[in-house]
């Protein structure tokens, strides 16, 4: 039996997201991710903001409630994909100014959807650089499951700029999973395993996938940042099945999207057979409850060296919590 919530959010995310973004307008950047994503993609990637919103209870850890809402800071989403970051932050902060930047502006909300005045999207390619922002531009940088989309030896440059445009005493903050589910059966191992190997495939020789793959680059390479200092690192741990309550459905329902919009990419490349596919899926949900299967997270958060100035403090009289 499907989950009641997995039921709920199949049915319902598919028309809102469908009145919201456009799924197939074609771009003409030189550079694509892969192909320009499906509606089954779009889906994917909301299913997991909302697990991880859920799971962190918030969508971002940097100390920065107070100044963001007492407005005035620019906040740049890298790769925002099609903005649910950016448009919850932006909601949540009406007078703050976000950045949503992505190489596939197909992907960007409608404009027939009401987005809101405090968020401008714009198509930029995070391996052109210098990214087109003045030195010392953004309060916060946020970057959130980048990792298999931009080849490992392209990082070192990429955070230095990063540095370059953050204000002094802006916070940078990256959010990424590890590649492998733990406590895995073999038909979720299986699953992950291909989609694995295709997301590896950016990185061009066997060399580069050892080190994309065994490490886990970002929090190393920040610390090699001199101009950032304050780096805390948290592991985030997150369930993958109906063992897990709500986060764990959805992101259950997350690794069905990934299988959906992958299977023809897997079977075409003969790393399954399509028989071998459909008696894996006809497992997994089972599977992941009976071995408690989890994902593994890590978010590093840091920040500029530099500021001098006063640190916003804001009073909150009317909330006896604050
Ligand atoms: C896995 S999605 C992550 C979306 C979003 N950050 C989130 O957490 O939901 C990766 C995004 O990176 C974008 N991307 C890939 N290569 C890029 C590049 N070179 N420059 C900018 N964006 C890129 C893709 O178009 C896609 O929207």
């Amino acid at each position: 039996m499907v989950s009641n919530i997995q039921k709920s959010t199949s049915t319902t995310f598919t028309s809102f997201i469908k009145s919201k973004w456009r799924s197939n307008t074609s771009t003409k950047s030189s550079r694509q991710y892969a192909s320009s994503p499906s509606i089954t993609d779009i889906e994917r990637d909301w299913v997991r903001h909302s697990a991880l919103k859920l799971a962190l209870d918030g969508d971002y850890r940097a100390p920065l409630h107070d100044s963001l809402r007492s407005g005035g800071s620019e906040v740049l989403d890298i790769g925002c994909g099609a903005g649910f970051w950016t448009t919850d932050m932006a909601n949540n902060y009406p007078i703050s100014h976000f950045t949503g930047i992505d190489i596939d502006k197909s992907v960007f909300p409608t404009t027939l959807y009401r987005v809101a005045r405090n968020i401008v999207f714009q198509r930029v390619d995070l391996l052109e650089l210098p990214l087109p922002y003045e030195d010392d531009t953004f309060d916060f940088i946020f970057i959130r499951c980048m990792m298999d989309v931009v080849p490992d030896e392209a990082w070192d440059d990429i955070l230095r700029e990063l540095v370059r445009i953050m204000k002094k005493g802006a916070y940078i903050e990256c959010m990424e999973t590890y590649p492998d589910l733990f406590d895995a059966g073999p038909n979720m191992s299986t699953i992950m395993q291909r989609n694995l190997l295709i997301s590896l495939s950016i990185c061009k020789t066997p060399e580069m996938q050892s080190v994309a793959s065994a490490q886990n680059p970002l929090p190393n390479r920040m610390a090699a940042i001199d101009q950032l200092m304050s780096m805390q690192i948290k592991h985030i741990h997150t369930p993958v099945g109906r063992h897990g309550g709500p986060v764990g459905s959805l992101l259950l329902e997350h690794w069905n999207r990934i299988i959906q919009s992958s299977k023809e990419k897997w079977i075409q490349q003969k790393l399954i057979t399509e028989k071998q596919l459909a008696a894996a899926v006809q497992e997994i949900a089972k599977e992941v409850d009976e071995n408690q299967t989890y994902m593994s997270w890590y978010s590093v958060v840091a920040q500029k060296k530099g500021y001098k100035g006063p640190i916003i403090r804001i009073e909150d009289f009317d909330n006896p919590e604050r």
